[in-house]
Formats: C-alpha cells, structure tokens, sequence
C-alpha cells in the first residue's frame, strides 16, 4: 500500500518497469501517447482536451470510457459508490448532484432510489451523456425524471444556491488538473443545502504530485485539503472508504462547524 501511494507513474524509471514488465501494453500505450498528443495540440483548455478524449473513448465503449473493462465491472463500481452514500445516510427525499456523471454507473442506482427530479447529473462530455440516456432507458427510469446536463465548467452558475444535499464526483478530480479542483471548490459552496456535502475520489500519492498523459492526475491530501480551506471549506480523508478495494481515495468537503466545534 505504501508503495502504491509513493510511486511516481510519471518517472522515466516507472514507465521502462512498467514496460519491461508489461511488454504486451508497450504498444496500446504508445498509440494512447499519440492520440492525447494529438488531441492535446487541438484543444484550447484542458475541459476541451478531455472531452476530446471521452469521445474517441466512448465511440469505442461507454464501459471503457468511465475506466470500467466490462459491464459486471460497472456495475460493480457503481453499486460500491451506492453503498457508501446509502450507509451514509442517503435518503430518497434528498437532492444530488453528480459531477462527472459519465453514463451513470452509479447514477442509475442513484436515479432509481431518489424522489423522481431529485437526481441532477452534469458531465463536460455529450457523447457519455448519450450514453447516460441510454442507460436511463434500459433500466427503466423514465419517470425518475433525471436531469442530464453538459457543462464547460465547473463554476455551476446555472444551479439554484444552497439546493444539494449531497454533491459526488467520482473518478472526476483524479482525471482534473489543479485549476479544476479550484474552480469546483470555489464554487461548490454556494450550490450545498446547510447540512449538505460534497465527496470526490481522487488518486492518492503521499510521495510527489503527478500526472500521466494529462489524462491521470496524483495529489497528495494535504494539498487538497488546503486547497479546500483555501475557499472556506473542510476536508477529512473518509478512512472507511479506505476499507473498500477501490484504488481511489475519498474527500468529503463541508462548511466548517460554526465557532470551529
Ligand atoms: C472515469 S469517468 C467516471 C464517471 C462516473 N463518475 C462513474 O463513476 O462512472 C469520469 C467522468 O468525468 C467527466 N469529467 C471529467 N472532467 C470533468 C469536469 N471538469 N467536469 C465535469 N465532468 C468531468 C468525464 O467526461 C467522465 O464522464
């Protein structure tokens, strides 16, 4: 575990361990380096660069796309976030927003236990939101009556203030560069109902912060959690996410407790 959080995936020397270990993903690879090279020149922002990228990964599999190799993978990653906010106290009268809500891998459990309307799923890529609605349809939840929206941007401005009980992005932030996180949190406040919060996954290192390809980005907590308090906000690593198989670790932001308690 420890080595996992300190390894730097970026490193000349990772990537040829990697590669002498892996030779059979030497080739995917240098074609995936190619395409974001390619897709990174044409692109004015980051947003722009990977919602590139979703594109080309969902003509492909919308499975694939959100990172999951097949469907019993989806599902299973989407009931694991599902779980979590359930034992955390989700209720059917509660509103969520979803940020990165890619084709609703943990969005149609979502979906299907709240009040009809109370589900509000944004992502910066159409084509996982085509994918989204198609998910809606085969399971059969028309009349929950999500909304599915593609954004630019993380400012939000388009949502009424103090509306969300509970705000998720998973495996959102650990594809987000520094100035994303930023935007989500300074703006993330004003859209919180008062007892709201909000939990993002991101990849966790406790050695120095990297990204591979742009694609995969690695913070350690202590910097997140600053960049939280930055904008008047609390973050606490949630250890019992921690317990879970999943590679990805948890933040949960709220307001801070009046008079510090
Ligand atoms: C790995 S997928 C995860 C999707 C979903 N959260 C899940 O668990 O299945 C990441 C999703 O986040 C979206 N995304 C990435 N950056 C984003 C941003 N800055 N704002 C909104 N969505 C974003 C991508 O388009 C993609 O659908």
């Amino acid at each position: 575990m420890t080595e996992r959080l300190s390894r730097n995936r970026a490193s000349i020397a990772h990537r040829l361990r990697y590669a002498a270990r892996n030779p059979d993903r030497i080739a995917p690879y240098a074609r995936r380096l190619a395409r974001d090279t390619w897709l990174r020149l044409r692109a004015r922002d980051h947003v722009a660069y990977y919602r590139a990228v979703m594109r080309s990964d969902a003509a492909r599999s919308p499975y694939g796309a959100v990172g999951t190799a097949d469907h019993d993978h989806w599902l299973a990653i989407g009931r694991l976030q599902f779980d979590y906010l359930l034992s955390h106290g989700l209720k059917p009268s509660h509103r969520m927003l979803e940020i990165g809500c890619g084709n609703l891998r943990a969005g149609h459990l979502f979906i299907g236990h709240l009040e009809p309307g109370h589900y509000y799923g944004v992502d910066i890529s159409p084509d996982i939101l085509f994918a989204a609605q198609e998910t809606v349809t085969r399971n059969g939840l028309q009349d929950r009556l999500p909304h599915l929206t593609p954004v630019r941007d993380l400012r939000l401005a388009f949502l009424p203030e103090g509306h969300f009980d509970v705000i998720h992005a998973h495996s959102v932030f650990s594809h987000s560069p520094p100035e994303v996180i930023d935007e989500c949190l300074a703006h993330v406040d004003r859209l919180l109902a008062p007892d709201g919060f909000f939990d993002f996954t991101f990849n966790r290192t406790t050695g120095r912060e990297h990204h591979v390809l742009r694609e995969d980005f690695y913070y350690r907590t202590e910097s997140l959690t600053a960049l939280a308090e930055k904008h008047g906000l609390t973050a606490r690593l949630m250890d019992d996410w921690e317990k879970n198989p999943h590679k990805q670790s948890k933040l949960r932001v709220t307001r801070p407790a009046p008079n510090g308690g």
